[in-house]
């Protein structure tokens, strides 16, 4: 089946009121041309802001996230993150004139341990900071292939930190010439998504999802459809409207998970509803809540990246997937719907074990709909 980022049906018109967060969703692509220019002093006072209600939001540490603004600063890191092999492939970045950077900053430990605790929280802060982004109008595009000690190093950060990936912004510049590396990459690698189907599961993994017919009825998506509003409605965790369909729901996640970012668009990932009661209430139990909810979505990642990654020596699968998990509850939210998001010190094991997932697939995350 053709891979395209191409709604896979017309969401918006299934509520009667505006759904505009689609809008910011598939409005976000990686941009690597940017224009020069100077950044609003109101704007990076609205993204320091921004990133430390995601980071508190998602449960991350606040020096988890580090917003750069600083000229100086932002020129050194540019100039030093493609230092040796890693970054070689960003060296676009030296002609871009960025207005800053999103540095994610980890203890070591965290990040080189077996199942990252920590990361998975700042990369789903990252990536509602990202959305925010979009929706001011400035491009993004996450970067994982960097040289992190120097970047370390210009931040001034301990040894025992490490910086996995960076997110530069700007202004983007719209496409010009079909040759540039922009273009390229657009065109080749960053435009193509897999199909619903191919990503996404009923129950267990070994039963794949077949896109519904849906049903139209009177649903209304939230009043508050932008990023600070969703993420304040998360934070107050406040009760779940009972109009939004479930079934909608699920389709609409599993959307939102599948035009996600990805490192090298290799869309590693996969997406299991579970709605049967003695399972969800097990899987509950695996997350450490009482069981309240009507549904819940698992998100699983391949380990198995492949030579290129590997050589990178980060968890992908451990950034990925929170990105997805990141869109997936912004998506809840905008319908009204209250979620747990469980992350850290999940039973990896029995989460597994209800699923069907089998190396070299693990469970990253749970996200329960009450
Ligand atoms: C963790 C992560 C690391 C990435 N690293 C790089 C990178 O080093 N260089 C680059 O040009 N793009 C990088 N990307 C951007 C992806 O290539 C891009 O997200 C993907 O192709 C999908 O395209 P889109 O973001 O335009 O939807 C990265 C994305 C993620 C999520």
């Amino acid at each position: 089946m053709e891979q395209t980022k191409t709604a896979t049906r017309d969401y918006p018109s299934f509520s009667d009121t505006p759904w505009g967060l689609w809008e910011t969703l598939y409005a976000r692509r990686s941009h690597r041309k940017y224009l020069p220019g100077e950044i609003d002093a109101p704007l990076v006072k609205q993204l320091r802001e921004t990133a430390r209600l995601a980071v508190a939001v998602r449960g991350s540490a606040e020096e988890s996230l580090i917003v750069v603004d600083d000229a100086a600063l932002v020129t050194r890191i540019k100039q030093r993150l493609h230092k040796g092999m890693q970054g070689k492939i960003n060296l676009w970045l030296n002609r871009s004139p960025l207005r800053g950077f999103l540095v994610l900053a980890l203890p070591r430990e965290d990040v080189r341990s077996e199942r990252p605790q920590m990361l998975p929280l700042a990369s789903v802060a990252a990536e509602d900071v990202v959305l925010w982004l979009t929706e001011a109008g400035m491009g993004t595009c996450w970067l994982g292939g960097i040289n992190q000690r120097e970047i370390r190093e210009a931040l001034g950060l301990g040894k025992d930190m490490f910086v996995p990936a960076v997110i530069p912004f700007g202004r983007p510049k719209a496409q010009v010439k079909a040759r540039d590396m922009d273009h390229m990459m657009y065109r080749r690698i960053s435009r193509k998504r897999k199909p619903l189907v191919e990503i996404a599961y009923l129950e267990s993994v070994d039963r794949h999802y077949a896109e519904p017919q849906l049903a139209r009825g009177s649903f209304a998506a939230s009043s508050t459809q932008d990023i600070g509003g969703l993420l304040q409605q998360l934070k107050e965790k406040r009760e779940s409207s009972g109009d939004t369909p479930l079934d909608l729901a699920v389709d609409a996640c599993f959307e939102a998970a599948r035009i996600a970012p990805s490192a090298g668009n290799a869309q590693k990932w996969h997406f299991v509803a579970v709605s049967e009661g003695d399972a969800l209430g097990k899987l509950a139990q695996a997350c450490g809540v009482e069981n309240a909810w009507r549904t819940a979505i698992v998100g699983a990642g391949d380990v198995e990246m492949g030579f290129l990654y590997e050589k990178m020596e980060k968890p992908f699968w451990m950034i990925d997937l929170p990105i997805a998990f990141s869109q997936m509850s912004l998506m809840a939210a905008s319908m009204d719907l209250a979620v747990d998001l469980g992350l850290r010190g999940i039973d990896e094991k029995a989460v597994n074990a209800l699923t069907g997932l089998r190396p070299p697939l693990r469970a990253v995350g749970v996200m329960g709909i009450r």
